[in-house]
């Protein structure tokens, strides 16, 4: 199975880029995830799609995220919310009306935050963006990493075992939730 990860920062040193990269390293051989970058997006407007000129860049987009099985979210939390470069990403990607790239897909969030709540209120707002959209969101386990700025060595890695360890079963738990709901999902109603 194939996942499109999409970060919710831009920042060099990101810590959730930095999570993001530790799934990937941490997930099963079964499940194969890839950064997709959404810095380069213009800004949504749907003059663009009305017009029938969208940017090459929506277009490209739009076709990237339709080859995945599912979708896995790494975001902080922008004044506790979504950060705009992600919320724009999740818009472009759902339009023209009816041909959202999101429907019918797994999906999964991890909100990452230097604070100690751990990106709750980013996590959860995008969670009501994703049951708009019909992405079936994993439910349990749910991913809340706070601390985030003393979780990580010099090579950028994530030496405490615990927190690994919750990484893991994190990914593990979504590749069976991928399998699960991949090519059931939208076919219901
Ligand atoms: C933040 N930050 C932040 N943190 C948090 O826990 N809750 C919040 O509501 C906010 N709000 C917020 C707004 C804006 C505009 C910025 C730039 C930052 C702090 C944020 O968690 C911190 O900068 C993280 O390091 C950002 O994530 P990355 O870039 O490390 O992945």
């Amino acid at each position: 199975m194939k996942v499109a990860v999409l970060v919710g920062s831009l920042r060099r040193e990101s810590f959730s880029r930095k999570i993001a990269k530790t799934l990937i390293a941490l997930a099963p051989e079964s499940l194969k995830l890839e950064i997709i970058e959404i810095a380069d997006l213009p800004i949504y407007n749907q003059d663009g799609d009305d017009d029938g000129k969208p940017p090459s860049a929506w277009t490209a987009f739009r076709k990237r995220i339709k080859e995945f099985d599912g979708v896995l979210f790494v975001t902080p939390e922008h004044n506790r919310s979504v950060p705009a470069v992600l919320k724009n990403a999740i818009d472009v990607g759902s339009r023209p009306y009816g041909r959202s790239v999101w429907a019918g897909k797994p999906g999964a969030i991890v909100s990452v935050s230097p604070g100690p709540i751990g990106g709750v209120g980013s996590n959860h707002h995008l969670r009501q963006s994703l049951v708009f959209l019909d992405v079936a969101a994993m439910q349990q386990p749910e991913a809340y990493i706070g601390g985030a700025a003393n979780l990580f060595d010099d090579d950028r890695k994530v030496p405490n075992e615990s927190t690994r360890d919750f990484l893991r079963k994190f990914i593990e738990s979504f590749s069976v939730w991928v399998r699960t709901i991949s090519g059931s999902c939208g076919k219901i109603i």
